[in-house]
């Protein structure tokens, strides 16, 4: 059983063996946050409360399992929302003693990047993953035995976060990625040119609020000037897509190229862009390199890429690793 409970979603899955994703239920708090443009921590929490009951038990009946056949339980303790994560912890803590199981603290940044590995990847040789969410943005070599090595990371805002930011400067509501994703694609990416920042250093950081605050003062002076028909919405949003796809993609290939990896895995929230996707699996096809994304559902968060990882830490000998929101020794996310 994964629970994860880092941030707007009440997730839950039973996953066999670290490959078969039985169930996987997942309670979206979107409507609570969206009139507030954003997450609100302590709402998220609450939530958490009310739904986590529910979603374990949905969890357990969808796969056809009571807590007997389970093996181990696994939760989310880090990163996230302290308190949305102190409630995932606490849940999996009580029922990891009442039904006598053990009990596994995983990293939600390794969840997404198991997320592949759920029935889609089998072998895990040298690969490039590219981690993008509404918190992260990451390039990370997976080696053999679960082990990582980050190449890169954003340096300010993450990948996610600014596509909620520039939906909101549009007046799009929360969360921005889907919206955007949409409306992209009816836009000329090539109408605005935004800023492409850390494109071309020598590294595989990232940094993305540049792009955002640039979007910001061109939606502000579009909208005085009276230019904001549905048009020019489209053209920006293609535009600032445009922006944070070429570097999340050039750098990704960048990497591919000088690790030697033979393929790249794709995921987090943002994982699920539409451009994202077909722009990665373009560029890798001329270097000869494969291109794998989780479906949707295993792409944002969820529990099943949590009891997946916890799978295979658990055939490694991991049995807690359990304290809120520390990073074990060792650790490097
Ligand atoms: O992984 P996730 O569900 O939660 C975090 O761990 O952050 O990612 C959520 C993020 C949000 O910022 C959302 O706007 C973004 O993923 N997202 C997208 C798309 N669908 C979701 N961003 C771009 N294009 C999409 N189609
Ligand atoms: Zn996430």
């Amino acid at each position: 059983l994964g629970i994860d409970t880092s941030c707007d979603e009440t997730a839950a899955a039973v996953v066999a063996d670290g490959r078969e994703v039985l169930s996987n239920i997942v309670a979206s708090q979107v409507e609570t946050h969206q009139e507030y443009g954003g997450v609100v921590p302590e709402l998220a929490s609450r939530k958490h409360i009310e739904a986590i009951n529910y979603i374990v038990s949905r969890s357990l009946a969808e796969a056809g399992v009571t807590f007997k056949d389970l093996e181990a339980i696994a939760v989310t303790n880090r990163p996230g929302l302290i308190g949305a994560l102190l409630v995932g912890v606490a849940a999996a803590k009580s029922l990891a003693y009442c039904h006598n199981l053990p009990l596994l603290g995983i990293n939600h940044i390794e969840g997404h990047i198991y997320a592949p590995f759920l029935a889609l990847l089998a072998s895990q040789n040298l690969l490039s993953c590219l981690t993008v969410s509404g918190g992260h943005t990451l390039l990370v070599e997976v080696h053999e035995g679960w082990q990582y090595k980050v190449l890169g990371s954003t340096q300010d805002d993450a990948a996610g976060e600014v596509y909620d930011k520039v939906a909101k400067y549009l007046g799009l509501g929360f969360p921005g990625g889907k919206v955007i994703d949409d409306l992209a694609q009816k836009g000329n990416p090539s109408a605005v040119k935004f800023p492409r920042p850390m494109r071309n250093t020598d590294d595989y950081q990232f940094s993305f609020s540049g792009i955002k605050t640039s979007v910001r003062y061109f939606v502000e002076k579009a909208r005085r000037a009276g230019l904001l028909v549905e048009n020019g919405q489209q053209d920006i949003a293609a535009s600032f897509q445009a922006a944070v796809v070429d570097v999340l993609v050039y750098k990704s290939l960048r990497a591919v190229k000088a690790t030697g990896a033979a393929a790249i895995t794709l995921t987090g929230g943002v994982a699920a862009n539409s451009h994202l996707r077909a722009s990665l699996k373009l560029a890798a096809a001329e270097i000869g390199a494969e291109v794998y994304y989780p479906p949707m559902n295993l792409c944002t968060d969820n529990g099943a890429m949590i009891a997946g990882i916890a799978y295979q830490k658990y055939q490694q000998g991991l049995r807690d690793g359990l304290s809120l929101n520390a990073t074990p020794k060792g650790s490097i996310f």
